[in-house]
């Protein structure tokens, strides 16, 4: 796989930004559904905390949804921390923008797909990925695009489920078309650990497998990988 290093230029950063129609990703009644699941937060509640904790310089939130990190972030926020969102869904970016005004944390919200960032190069300390990666269209270009932004000895720090092993595989496989239609979009069966491991613009800090989820969104894995100084 590739390092990540692209042309550097506002111009081609504006190129990426323009390669795909920014609210393409378009799933209102899940957005709906998405803010009043509040609910079920508490489940997420420790693992946000986990997300947010020792955060400072600048943060990219990807895939923000309703802003979900939001109120751990702010909790927690220093007079360092620079916080930016991006989120493709227009329903939800406009939840996510009451969120940010709500918990009092000033957020650049951005509409935009991962795989193609509207960032600049080596711009980023830290990327935060809450359950998204099972959402996004072409994770590996995602991933790409992650390594671009972050600056060199910066983090991807994620919680995500994951592919699960044996017969409850199998049953995500076989669930993954109706799964996809109500979640958004969302796949069960995603290897991001594979994916993760096998990147060289990466190196592994931490990959935590929890026994947190239900099936068929089970397991759950979080962690860190830090951005690689490579050769040029
Ligand atoms: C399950 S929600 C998680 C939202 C939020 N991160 C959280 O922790 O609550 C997945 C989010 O990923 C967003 N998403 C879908 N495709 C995306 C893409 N290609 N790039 C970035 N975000 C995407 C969805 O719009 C949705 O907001």
């Amino acid at each position: 796989m590739g390092s990540g290093s692209a042309d550097t230029s506002e111009a081609e950063t504006a190129r990426r930004a323009s390669e795909t129609t920014l609210d393409d990703v378009d799933h209102p009644l899940f957005s709906r559904l998405y803010s009043v699941a509040t609910p079920l937060e508490w489940l997420f509640a420790p693992h946000r905390d986990w997300l947010a904790t020792d955060l400072s310089g600048r943060v990219l939130d990807l895939g923000a949804g309703v802003g979900g990190m939001f109120g751990p972030v702010a909790e927690r926020a220093g007079e360092s921390l620079e916080y930016h969102a991006l989120e493709p869904d227009a329903t939800m970016r406009h939840a996510a923008r009451k969120e940010a005004r709500a918990v009092d944390l000033p957020v650049d919200i951005r509409a935009g797909r991962a795989e193609a960032l509207p960032y600049p190069d080596a711009c980023f300390d830290v990327v935060l990925s809450s359950v998204v990666f099972c959402t996004i269209e072409d994770p590996e270009r995602a991933l790409e695009e992650i390594a671009r932004v972050l600056k060199p000895g910066g983090e991807l720090r994620f919680f995500e489920h994951v592919r699960a092993d044996g017969w409850r595989e199998r049953g995500q496989t076989l669930l993954n078309p109706v799964w996809k239609r109500v979640g958004g979009g969302c796949t069960l069966d995603r290897d991001t650990v594979g994916l993760f491991v096998s990147h060289e613009a990466f190196a592994v800090e931490r990959i935590d497998r929890l026994e947190f989820g239900v099936f068929p969104a089970k397991p759950f894995v979080r962690g860190r990988l830090r951005r690689r100084t490579l050769p040029s």
